[in-house]
């Protein structure tokens, strides 16, 4: 059985596009894929609620009860690591948390820790991505789904959504759009890393 843990720290409409996608497309079934647990960092998260709804574990990690980076990385790693099956360690997936995660965290889950970014990578890593693709005339913008390096949003890229940028768009307006293709895109690519990972 392979675990699936999400980490949020938001609305996590992300995660419950991927509950939804892993329900209706019968991961269990596909490829022995589960949602286990939904993690966040925050205790106001909206997206704990939802995932308690559909009977998925959750747990708040308050990273400001932690005195240091490291220590709330570790404390996440072990919770995560809870989840690890015999032969199958968890796939960790990043869904709006917000959080940089140490290279030791990193390392320890190299090559199944996944991430969404709201941005064309390589092209605007990091914050206000939206903002910037309209300062800087983009004609389109989207989503990456990547694996997680150490170096932030620069990760080998698994699959990217394209959106126009339309007239009149504002950071709210593109962010929008592109989130509403995050909803798709995100699960496709999962279920194309969980599939891969079947047939090797
Ligand atoms: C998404 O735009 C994602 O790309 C970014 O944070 C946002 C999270 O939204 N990393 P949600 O919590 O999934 O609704």
């Amino acid at each position: 059985m392979r675990n699936i843990v999400i980490l949020i720290s938001g609305s996590g409409s992300n995660m419950a596009a991927i509950v939804r996608v892993a329900r209706g497309d019968d991961w269990a079934a596909r490829w022995g894929a589960r949602i286990v647990a939904v993690v966040s960092n925050r205790a106001d998260a909206g997206g704990l609620r939802l995932a308690a709804d559909e009977g998925i574990d959750t747990c708040v990690l308050d990273h400001r009860q932690y005195p240091t980076r490291d220590a709330f990385d570790e404390a996440l790693a072990e919770r995560i690591a809870a989840y690890d099956s015999v032969r199958c360690p968890a796939l960790v997936v990043l869904a709006g948390f917000m959080r940089i995660l140490t290279p030791g965290f990193v390392e320890r889950h190299r090559g199944r820790l996944l991430n969404i970014h709201p941005s064309l990578l390589p092209a605007f890593p990091g914050l206000h991505t939206h903002q910037r693709a309209l300062d800087a005339g983009c004609a389109v913008a989207g989503a990456t789904v990547h694996e997680v390096t150490s170096e932030l949003d620069q990760g080998p890229i698994l699959a990217q959504a394209v959106v126009p940028v339309l007239p009149g768009d504002t950071a709210a307006s593109l962010a929008a759009r592109v989130l509403s293709q995050e909803h798709l895109l995100y699960p496709r690519a999962i279920a194309a890393w969980l599939e891969q990972r079947t047939a090797d």
